[in-house]
């Protein structure tokens, strides 16, 4: 059985006074969370939100990552700055990345391989636009990234990771993937993976699906075999609601 995880994803969202307020709010609403439950914040947040989650055993993660050790690269950061802040997790690939700021299947690829070889578990965002799924071309386009992503790991890394698949077309927009179309979309996800690498690797990856997800239909998704959890963007920015969609 794969664990369930449950991660919010706080975009360009919170000061650093916001943000503990916020962690400090989650702390105990989350003590008794069955699932794994990250944080991924701004940079400037972390030493606040890192502090105010002390001694929980809720996790801290950064929302982007640069593939190089150092360097010439202003702006960036680098795996071993995200560990020394106390991220366990880092979002890659997620589709604000990609549209905005050019970010390509390879980039995403090299980030991953990055942050495994670092002790960074990537969460590796996945999925299609509205266009691409009236097209037709969903599954082959969510194999395609996700087997391209982890191009480069073992089978026992690949295990390690987690996928989100979020469809663009529900992001942030307040349309959610019916349960079954998470569910099928994820299970394509699945069955990629395993023809590459195998049984134990992908019964063991963790896949989330994003896109709206909220306390009204948290429990409908959850309840698909695939779906292994959830990455919250809107819904993760207020203590309540984060807290109900984590005890779903
Ligand atoms: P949303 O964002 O929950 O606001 O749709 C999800 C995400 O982009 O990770």
């Amino acid at each position: 059985m794969r664990k369930p995880i449950i991660a919010g994803n706080w975009k360009m969202n919170k000061t650093p006074a916001e943000a503990r307020a916020l962690a400090q709010a989650l702390v105990p609403l989350l003590k008794n969370a069955q699932a794994d439950v990250v944080l991924c914040v701004p940079a400037v947040d972390m030493a606040a939100v890192r502090e105010a989650l002390r001694g929980t055993g809720i996790a801290l993660g950064a929302q982007n990552m640069h593939w190089q050790a150092s360097g010439a690269y202003t702006g960036e950061l680098s795996a071993a700055m995200l560990l020394d802040a106390g991220c366990a997790y880092v979002i890659l690939g997620h589709s604000e990345r990609r549209q905005y700021f050019g970010e390509t299947d390879e980039f995403v690829n090299r980030k991953v391989r990055a942050a495994v070889a670092a002790g960074l578990i990537p969460i590796i965002c996945v999925g299609e636009t509205r266009v691409q799924r009236e097209e037709g071309y969903t599954d082959t386009l969510v194999a395609y990234q996700t087997l391209t992503a982890l191009t480069g790991l073992s089978a026992v890394q690949v295990a390690g990771v987690v996928v989100a698949y979020e469809p663009v077309w529900a992001i942030g927009t307040g349309l959610v993937a019916t349960d079954e179309q998470a569910n099928e979309t994820i299970g394509v996800i699945r069955q990629a993976v395993r023809g590459k690498y195998g049984d134990a690797a992908a019964d063991a990856l963790r896949i989330q699906y994003g896109g709206s997800m909220n306390p009204a239909n948290a429990h409908g998704l959850m309840q698909q075999p695939e779906i292994d959890g959830g990455l919250i963007g809107g819904a993760s920015l207020k203590a309540e609601d984060f807290a109900k969609v984590v005890n779903f």
